[in-house]
């Protein structure tokens, strides 16, 4: 056999590489003989990801529930990784900025049309049967999303509406600020106005994990990266007026209407939520949740997600 120069070149390459850790070439060239070639599924771990769909009744639409939100949280775990790269970048430009934000935003994208897959893609009689079997947990306890909405922003912009003025004067504290958070306003109890369990069950998990990230990304976040870019590219206002929509009108919209589809007609299947506020509080008209507030005019804050529910709405009582 003839040892080209190109395979000469690797060696070479491969003994600098080994030499510079104090390691052997030739051991780590008696692995490669001995070691299997690589295959699609163990590389993807295929046979564990297809063993991770357990559904907790026997009606076949279940599966689809819960693959779609695997689908889905596998999409957050990408636009974490983005977000992770973006805030971590030690020399960042405008080109990087604008092209990771354009991936984050497709993977968004994706998720909003993909979402009729649950709107229209299940039987409603078995969705209000299995859905049952499933309480107290919901979407609500996605750890990933509430860590996407902590990367996206500065932390007074989740701060519930109702006391955000008043906290805009006050230096940032993590345990204050996290105490008065939006989203727990979306897991009171509708008969005492308690803490729901859902929500019980999700502070006890990820509260930790939630105070350190804000700790982290205060002023270290995808807004304080736009800010400091000082940017004149109009394209980087948009991506980012892309991205304030996506995740805090396009995608609570469509789930939003999912929620309308199972669960609006008939009052007593409110309880198939875990009998949270959930009319009052999904759709982003009242939650008036916006990441990057400067970036949008009085008028498009005043009308924000407005249209889109009243047609929804309209289209469903037809
Ligand atoms: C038929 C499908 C769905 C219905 C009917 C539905 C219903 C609801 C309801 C009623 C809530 C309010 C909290 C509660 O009462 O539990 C909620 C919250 C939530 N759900 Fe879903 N959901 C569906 C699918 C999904 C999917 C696929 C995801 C993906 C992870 C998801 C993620 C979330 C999140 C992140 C929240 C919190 C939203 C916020 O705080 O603004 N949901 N869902």
């Amino acid at each position: 056999m003839e040892l080209t120069p190109e395979i000469i070149d690797r060696i070479q390459k491969l003994k600098e590489k080994y030499d510079a850790m104090g390691q052997d070439l030739v051991s780590y060239l008696d692995g490669l003989l001995y070691s299997e070639y690589l295959t699609y599924w163990d590389y993807i771990h295929l046979d564990t990801l297809l063993s991770l769909q357990n559904p907790r009744t026997d009606f076949p639409d279940e599966k689809i529930f819960i693959m779609y939100h695997q689908v889905t949280e596998l999409y957050f775990k990408m636009i974490l990784s983005e977000c992770e790269q973006i805030c971590n970048h030690t020399d960042i430009n405008e080109k990087f900025f604008i092209e990771r934000m354009t991936r984050i935003n497709r993977y968004f994208e994706h998720l909003t049309s993909s979402f009729d897959i649950m709107v229209d893609g299940m039987d409603r009689e078995q969705f209000l049967k299995y859905r049952m079997a499933l309480l107290p947990a919901s979407g609500f306890q996605s750890g990933q999303y509430r860590m996407i909405e902590i990367f996206a922003t500065d932390f007074i912009n989740l701060v519930d509406k109702d006391v955000r003025e008043q906290f805009k004067n006050e230096k940032f504290d993590a345990e204050k600020f996290i105490e008065n958070i939006y989203w727990k306003h979306g897991a009171t109890e509708l008969s005492t106005g308690k803490k729901t369990l859902t929500l019980r069950q999700f502070e006890d998990k990820y509260l930790k994990t939630f105070l350190n990230l804000a700790i982290a990304r205060h002023e270290n976040n995808i807004y304080s990266v736009y800010k400091k870019l000082n940017s004149s590219n109009p394209t980087a206002k948009e991506v980012m007026r892309r991205f304030d929509t996506n995740v805090n009108v396009n995608w609570p919209l469509v789930h939003y209407k999912s929620a309308v589809r199972y669960l609006h007609k008939d009052p007593a299947d409110i309880k198939a939520t875990g009998g949270t506020n959930w009319q009052k509080y999904l759709p982003p008209r009242f939650q008036k949740r916006i990441f990057y507030p400067e970036l949008w005019t009085n008028d498009e804050i005043e009308n924000w997600g407005k249209a889109w529910v009243e047609q929804t709405l309209k289209d469903l009582n037809k």
